[in-house]
């Protein structure tokens, strides 16, 4: 029987979630920026919870909704459909005056937030002082890392070093005052020993802390939460930011963040156990795409690579910082099937690649000793000098950004989709035509 779309004119969302997933995870597969706000908006239709498990500002999630657009950096993606609630987890590293920023221009957009957002009590508070000292930190290093300059390095430096201010620090004012006069001092001598000044610091501290009292009324313990949904048979999707290769574990090390953006960090980031998981959905930009520094071992060369950036508009959702675009790796996407568990893929902007002749995807790499692997290599710097192997495939050259069912893509657009699948060995779930909501195939 038909029903009544709920979404933008695509079927209901609970129809393609996966059936068996009432606990899904959607991981990046890239370097970041591979559509996870999409999908994660797409799919929140058919979920009661939506949370984050890593990172901080430095996500800039890009939502299209009608004709308007939404670029989400803390808050989950699904905070543009109604009456779902969004949590931020333990794993996050939470901007407070960024946070309310982003709070607040949401609501003057007309989405009403009462009662559904939360924020874990054991995240930790990203500070004025990490900000600066991560600016200060990129600006002296030697080996740069291309940082968002959001301060996410020295936020969880300062988590692992057992010194961090919690959300739950702030019902404490006198627990609270120790540990931030502590690190004031201590971000202080620092600052001054690579020459930075610290004039405006006490202003946004005090800009911050004001808003401490707000922030605890949102303060939730969300692994309890999160597991009570799912008891009460409720759906949950845990959101990640950035990609597995930016993964501080997994990824090309030390050209990575500072968080674990893998599945495996969706648990310990939202206080559920690994078991509590059904599902992981991987999403794969249908080419490559990196910002900041590091190596990109399946770059194209300038020309295509800034026709690819155009067509694509590739250009960072945070920093604006134009992201250097590649061939699909497969060699990446492999490794993070198998680092992430993947039970499927959603593969994202296929469209950008309509007017291409042909196409090239990255099989395996030649190291600079001659041998061929088809492994991620653990050395991040042999990646840079790895030429891959490609497998060419003819393009399909005609529009699919109308394309709503898997049988009216061009053949050659299914057989590039066939191909990722074969050499990601997941399987195809979802493609995503376009940046609009209904610009979506479900895969059965
Ligand atoms: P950080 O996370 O700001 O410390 O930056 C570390 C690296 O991750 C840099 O190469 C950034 O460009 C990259 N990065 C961080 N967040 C994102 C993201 O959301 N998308 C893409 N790249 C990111
Ligand atoms: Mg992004």
């Amino acid at each position: 029987m038909p029903q009544t779309p709920r979404c933008s004119g695509f079927q209901n969302a609970l129809e393609i979630m996966p059936a068996q997933g009432k606990c899904t995870v959607i991981v990046g597969c890239q370097w970041g920026d591979e559509g996870k706000g999409k999908i994660v908006d797409v799919l929140s239709e058919g979920v009661d919870i939506v949370a984050r498990y890593q990172g901080g500002a430095n996500a800039g999630h890009t939502v299209h909704v009608g004709e308007s657009e939404f670029i989400l950096h803390q808050i989950p993606s699904g905070v543009l459909h109604d009456g779902k609630r969004c949590l931020l987890g333990n794993g996050v590293v939470l901007d407070i005056r960024q946070f309310f920023d982003e709070y607040d221009a949401l609501v003057k957009r007309g989405i009403d937030l009462t009662g559904r957002v939360g924020v874990s009590q054991r995240a930790q508070l990203l500070l004025p002082y990490h900000r600066m000292l991560d600016k200060a930190a990129e600006g002296a290093a030697t080996t740069k890392i291309g940082t968002t300059g959001r301060g996410i390095g020295p936020a969880y430096e300062d988590k692992a070093g057992r010194r961090g201010v919690r959300v739950i620090d702030l019902g404490n004012p006198e627990r609270l005052a120790k540990l931030v006069d502590s690190a004031k001092e201590r971000v202080c001598r620092r600052l001054d020993q690579l020459g930075v000044g610290t004039g405006e610091l006490d202003a946004a501290m005090e800009e911050a802390m004001n808003l401490g009292e707000r922030l605890l009324s949102l303060s939730t313990d969300t692994g309890p939460e999160i597991s009570a949904a799912l008891r009460a048979g409720k759906r949950v999707l845990l959101e990640g930011a950035q990609g597995t290769a930016l993964d501080l574990d997994h990824g090309t090390y030390p050209f990575v963040t500072s968080s674990n953006t893998t599945a495996a960090g969706a648990a310990t980031g939202t206080g559920i156990g690994p078991t509590a998981i059904d599902s992981v959905v991987g999403v794969v930009k249908a080419y490559t795409t990196r910002v900041g520094e590091g190596p990109l071992p399946s770059a194209f060369e300038p020309e295509m690579d800034e026709h690819v950036r155009m067509l694509g508009g590739e250009f960072g959702a945070t920093t604006g910082r134009p992201r250097r675009c590649g061939w699909f790796d497969s060699v990446l996407s492999r490794h993070a099937a198998q680092v992430n568990g993947l039970t499927g893929i959603a593969v994202t902007k296929l469209d950008v690649l309509d007017t291409l002749p042909e196409l090239q995807v990255a099989t395996a790499y030649r190291m600079p000793d001659g041998s061929v692997t088809d492994t991620f290599p653990a050395d991040t710097w042999s990646l840079s000098s790895v030429e891959p192997v490609y497998e060419t495939l003819p393009g399909w050259e005609a529009p699919t950004g109308h394309v709503r069912r898997l049988e009216d893509l061009p053949t050659n657009a299914r057989a590039y989709l066939d191909r990722l699948e074969e050499l990601t060995l997941a399987k195809v779930e979802w493609i995503s035509v376009g940046t609009k909501r209904n610009q979506i195939i479900p895969v059965d």
